[in-house]
């Protein structure tokens, strides 16, 4: 619950992890039940935290995509029963633009600015030039950066999600003991490639006589690769932002990954060297989360932007125009434009 005087009034996270760790990564069919025996009571709790009433709320904002379309669909029809039933404006809002505007819950970060999601579901860099105003500058071919990381803990089994329990392993490990790919560095473009770099983990470590230092060395030399790739691209992208463009310069970090000290130092760095101001949301808004919903809810609604109530579900929904012009808002193929 988000209010434009008295901000944030309560933000609840319902996590499902437990639920998807034996199986080392989220299953569909779960999430989806998880999100419909849980949404009620997590609403009503939502209410009570704010200290309001259901009939004081201004609008309702719910993400209606891209993502799992169990989980899509239970949340936007909860929305769109409350926005019936209350009489309220409904905003049916796109997830990446929840993340792309999650640093404005706490920092005055004034449009535009270049932007680097990395999450479970996506990686990409955007040049965020307003509200509902996004150019892609690159993104994954293949697997995000989050799924690199859950996949490379999967295979050493260190526990799901994959990123937390890397990261420590890593902080053990010595980063040059392995040799790894670095997918499309130096290419002219800004895209991303993680698939080919979580083969060469798997294969490291059918090699490796699975000790704990071997596990910690692995987790460390692909924690660098990741990192290397990222700063690689980022710098390139920062070049492209700037161009034809006047300073100062802003750079943010969304999305779960964000969460990764490593990166984030490097990341730093990159931005330092290029005259960026970085930018990185608390770690509560950089993992999937109800306030940058509501943040990017109360946006729009200040914008005048309201949804009708028979706004769709989108598993598949690209946040710039470019790439939504190239497919349909839903069920593209494994590279259209979810990536
Ligand atoms: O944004 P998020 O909460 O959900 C999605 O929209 O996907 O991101 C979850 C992802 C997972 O893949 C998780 O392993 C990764 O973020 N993650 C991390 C860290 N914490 C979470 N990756 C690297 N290092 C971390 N510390
Ligand atoms: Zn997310």
């Amino acid at each position: 619950m988000l209010c434009s005087d008295a901000g944030l009034l309560s933000n609840i996270v319902a996590s499902q992890d437990a639920a998807h760790a034996p199986y080392g990564g989220v299953v569909p069919e779960i999430a989806a039940r998880a999100h419909m025996s849980k949404i009620d009571a997590i609403i009503d709790r939502a209410v009570q935290d704010s200290g309001l009433t259901y009939s004081d709320l201004t609008g309702i904002a719910a993400t209606s995509g891209p993502g799992l379309i169990g989980g899509v669909i239970t949340g936007l029809m909860a929305a769109k029963g409350l926005a019936l039933s209350l009489n309220k404006p409904l905003i049916a809002i796109n997830h990446l633009e929840g993340h792309a505007v999650s640093p404005r819950l706490t920092e005055d970060c004034a449009f535009p600015y270049l932007l680097l999601l990395v999450s479970g579901g996506h990686s990409q860099l955007l040049s965020v030039n307003g509200l509902g105003d996004y150019t892609r500058l690159g993104s994954t071919i293949d697997d995000a950066a989050g799924e690199a990381f859950d996949k490379t803990a999967k295979v050493m089994g260190l526990g799901f999600p994959g990123g937390p329990n890397v990261e420590r392993w890593a902080a053990k490990g010595d980063d040059h003991a392995v040799k790894l790919p670095r997918p499309l560095l130096d290419r002219d473009s800004c895209d991303f490639s993680f698939a080919g770099l979580k083969t060469a983990v798997a294969r490291a470590y059918v090699a490796s006589d699975g000790s704990d230092t071997a596990k910690a060395n692995l987790a460390a030399s692909f924690q660098r690769a990741i990192a290397d790739c990222l700063n690689d691209r980022v710098a390139r992208a920062m070049t492209q932002f700037a161009e034809g463009r006047d300073g100062p310069y802003r750079f943010v970090v969304a999305g779960g990954v964000a969460a990764n000290a490593t990166l984030r130092d490097g990341l730093k760095s990159v931005a330092a060297e290029r005259g960026f101001d970085a930018i990185f949301p608390p770690l509560r808004f950089c993992g999937d989360n109800a306030a940058m919903i509501a943040q990017a809810g109360l946006e729009r609604l200040q914008a005048g932007h309201v949804d009708p109530l028979n706004a769709p579900a989108r598993p598949r929904w690209p946040l710039d125009a470019e790439a939504a012009k190239q497919a349909p808002a839903s069920g593209a193929g494994r590279k259209g434009p979810k990536s």
